[in-house]
């Protein structure tokens, strides 16, 4: 008889070998009790490929501004308790310069979706690029395909766009008013623009499946996503689903130990969300197959805004102090932070994949 354990190895060397597993087999692992095999596999695979190192990115959450209406987040047009804001670019430059300070090689531009003019937020790219070393990451929400063009001959590096949940159903239902195929094209879009593309989804949806879960991974997998932000879904108060219970840490990690499985060489944050559902969820992501950390640099005065599930604003607080308990974390971890490679390398290595 095959137990749990034995077809899990089997199945876990099939995809350490190269082959890609079928939905029913990834629900099926999806579905096995004590994963701490597959943690473990996922921590040594991240070791393999990104060493000790721990990369950090700094989050400067420009305006909490949103035209969706996307079931589970605060942010959702129709929440009107909250006070919206968006930064000044003199507001924004601040916070950037404080990443650069604290020694982080990447801003993360991130808004609800906001109809913010391209040309403002092209001239605000060139003034980072210019003013700072930073990469620029841009998670601003789905725009008309010409501007993420323009971002990139502004200067941005990377995109991200969570596709949320693989199931087209599931999609349509919690994200009324957005399209399931315009947001894959966009994620296509970004590939062949060779912005680093950044992806994932909510875990523990109500209504979701482990064969959703499994059509997730297989997703990101074709896509060949750079980056995957996976987290679980917390219920907000101000939002249809507010009685909806929230996913778990468990199912969060098994998605993230798979993730480290399939896409080998991504940058997988430890994600905010898992950090609110569970005080240890940062360690015992970047111990189960993440090695990224995201620090949130919005100012104090806006942060509480940029309220998309409850808890979210009281994890990394104070700059100086979150980072020297971070080092400590890691440190006893046996990590390190690391540094991404500098800008003019990564440009020389991309411009060699180009001309292949
Ligand atoms: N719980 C967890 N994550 C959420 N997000 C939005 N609402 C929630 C929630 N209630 C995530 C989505 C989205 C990003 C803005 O935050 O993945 O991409
Ligand atoms: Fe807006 Fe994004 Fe929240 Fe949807 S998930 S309501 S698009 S901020």
């Amino acid at each position: 008889m095959i137990t749990g354990e034995s077809f899990l190895k089997e199945k876990l060397t099939h995809i350490m070998d190269g082959e890609t597993p079928s939905r029913e087999e990834l629900a099926a692992i999806l579905a096995l009790p004590s994963p701490e095999y597959l943690y473990h596999t996922a921590d040594l695979i991240r070791q393999e490929q990104c060493h000790d190192a721990v990369l950090l990115r700094g989050i400067i959450e420009i305006s909490n501004v949103c035209n969706q209406s996307c079931h589970y987040c605060g942010l959702r047009k129709e929440n009107k308790t909250l006070f919206r804001y968006r930064m000044t670019e003199e507001e924004i430059m601040d916070a950037a310069q404080k990443i650069q300070r604290a020694d982080i090689s990447t801003a993360v531009l991130q808004s609800g979706e906001d109809k913010t003019d391209a040309k403002r937020l092209c001239d605000l790219i060139r003034r980072i690029r210019t003013e700072s070393d930073l990469f620029i990451t841009l998670s601003l929400g789905e725009r008309p395909a010409g501007d993420y063009l323009a971002f990139r001959e502004a200067g941005a590096d990377r995109y991200l766009l969570k596709h949320e949940t693989a199931s087209k159903q599931l999609f349509e239902i919690l994200r009324p008013g957005s399209s399931y195929n315009s947001r894959r094209e966009a994620l296509r879009l970004f590939k062949e623009l060779e912005l680093e593309t950044g992806t994932g989804c909510m875990v523990g949806l109500p209504g979701q499946t482990p064969e959703d879960l499994a059509d997730d991974l297989l997703y990101m997998k074709a896509l060949g996503a750079d980056m995957i932000g996976i987290g679980p879904f917390i219920p907000h108060p101000e939002t249809p689903l507010a009685h909806c219970p929230p996913g778990t840490t468990e199912m969060t990690l098994k998605m993230i130990s798979l993730t480290r499985l399939l896409l080998p060489r991504a940058n997988i944050p430890a994600t905010t969300s898992l950090g609110v559902l569970d005080s240890t969820g940062r360690r015992k992501a970047l111990q189960s197959g993440a090695n990224v950390v995201m620090l949130d640099f919005t100012p104090e005065n806006y942060r509480r805004h940029y309220d998309i599930y409850p808890g979210k604003t009281y994890v990394a607080r104070e700059q100086d102090h979150t980072l020297r308990l971070l080092r400590q974390e890691l440190e006893a971890m046996g990590r390190t932070i690391g540094r991404d490679r500098p800008r003019g390398e990564i440009l020389k290595t991309s411009a060699k994949t180009a001309s292949k």
